[in-house]
């Protein structure tokens, strides 16, 4: 990266850091991993991942110490749900040594662009799967590619670490009772975009989905998921169609780890006027508090906690993850690997 970046205020946005990694499947095998700087894509216009969908996609971030090393956080877990999602669209899953090749040799080569300690931004990286056989008529691919790029970033909402609104949406659903929503995978978040752009215009961080089949209890906030605090307890939803957040599993434990009782069931909407705290959390989000979430179907708006402050949960659970991801703090639960 250029030596004069403002790391400070950088934004959640694609930048060429000179180096993405690439790893393509064909003849029933994976192949070498191969460097580039180049960030386009040679593909065929028939490739089954441009028509029928065949492609799915991670997140997760590299962070620099103040002892200046790189860590990375809870990378196995990533891979192994990249391979979920693949599974779920048909997709070659892939060998978690190829992921851990590709992901050390991306870092290797981007080791200049995670931002320093102490500026808040981060490597975001974004590994990515795609089926490239050319089909016409419906049927999985025989060939992959496998790519993985990174860009260093900032938060991903505009109010950062600052309490954001949300709103119920419930025209319109991201994910089916059954579907595609426990996995990563393109189509979920295309499905949801002009929603998310609406509400976003509208002012809001995010739209809340609720259960699509009964429309009763809480799923997920867009690209993270929910949680709440009431009396003692975390409070996250238990469903068949919302991402199991490595983020929310991560704050789960650190939860129990404060004494705090985790519950993972569903909640009923109505039960927000109960919680004291609200976040929206995960890799791109980490832990976003909600001041606000708005019901226009029935007029209702919850509040937690003060617009402008951060309430005491919510912070304190913060500060522990973001310090162990940046070796701030002891990573008692074995989460980061040093590179
Ligand atoms: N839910 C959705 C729909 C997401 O896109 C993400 C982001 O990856 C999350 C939740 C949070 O998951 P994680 O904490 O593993 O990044
Ligand atoms: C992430 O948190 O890693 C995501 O993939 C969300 C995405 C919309 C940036």
């Amino acid at each position: 990266m250029n030596t004069n970046t403002d790391w400070a205020t950088l934004p959640f946005a694609y930048t060429n850091t000179g180096a993405n990694v690439r790893c393509s499947f064909s003849n029933n095998q994976w192949g070498e991993i191969t460097v580039h700087s180049d960030d386009i894509l040679p593909i065929h216009m028939a490739a089954t991942c441009l028509h029928y969908g065949q492609e799915c996609f991670e997140g997760l971030k590299a962070y620099r110490g103040k002892d200046g090393n790189i860590r990375l956080f809870r990378w196995k877990d990533n891979a192994a749900r990249f391979n979920r999602s693949a599974r779920r669209v048909g997709m070659q899953e892939i060998p978690e040594e190829v992921f851990e090749k590709a992901l050390f040799t991306l870092i290797e080569n981007n080791r200049d662009s995670v931002p320093p300690y102490g500026t808040g931004a981060t490597l975001y990286i974004r590994p990515l799967l795609i089926g490239t056989t050319p089909r016409l008529g419906l049927n999985r691919s025989e060939d992959y590619l496998f790519v993985m790029f990174a860009c260093p970033v900032g938060p991903y909402f505009k109010n950062g670490f600052k309490p954001g609104k949300v709103v119920v949406e419930r025209d319109s659903d991201r994910a089916a009772p059954l579907g595609t929503g426990t996995v990563k995978i393109g189509g979920n978040y295309a499905a949801a975009l002009n929603t998310t752009l609406r509400v976003q215009k509208e002012g809001y961080s995010s739209a809340m989905y609720l259960d699509p089949k009964q429309k009763t209890y809480i799923d997920e906030c867009g690209p993270a998921n929910f949680f709440g605090i009431k009396g003692n307890s975390y409070v996250t939803p238990q469903s068949s169609s919302i991402l199991e957040s490595i983020t929310n599993l991560s704050l789960m434990t650190l939860a129990e780890h404060i004494g705090l009782t985790v519950e993972r069931r569903q909640i009923p909407l109505e039960e927000l006027a109960e919680f004291s705290e609200a976040a929206q959390c995960g890799t791109a989000a980490v832990l976003s508090p909600i001041y606000s979430i708005t019901d226009p179907a029935t007029s209702t708006v919850y509040t937690f906690g003060k617009p402008d402050e951060v309430s005491p949960v919510c912070s304190k659970l913060y500060t522990m993850l973001t310090g162990i991801q940046s070796g701030d703090l002891e990573d008692i639960f074995g989460w980061i690997t040093l590179l």
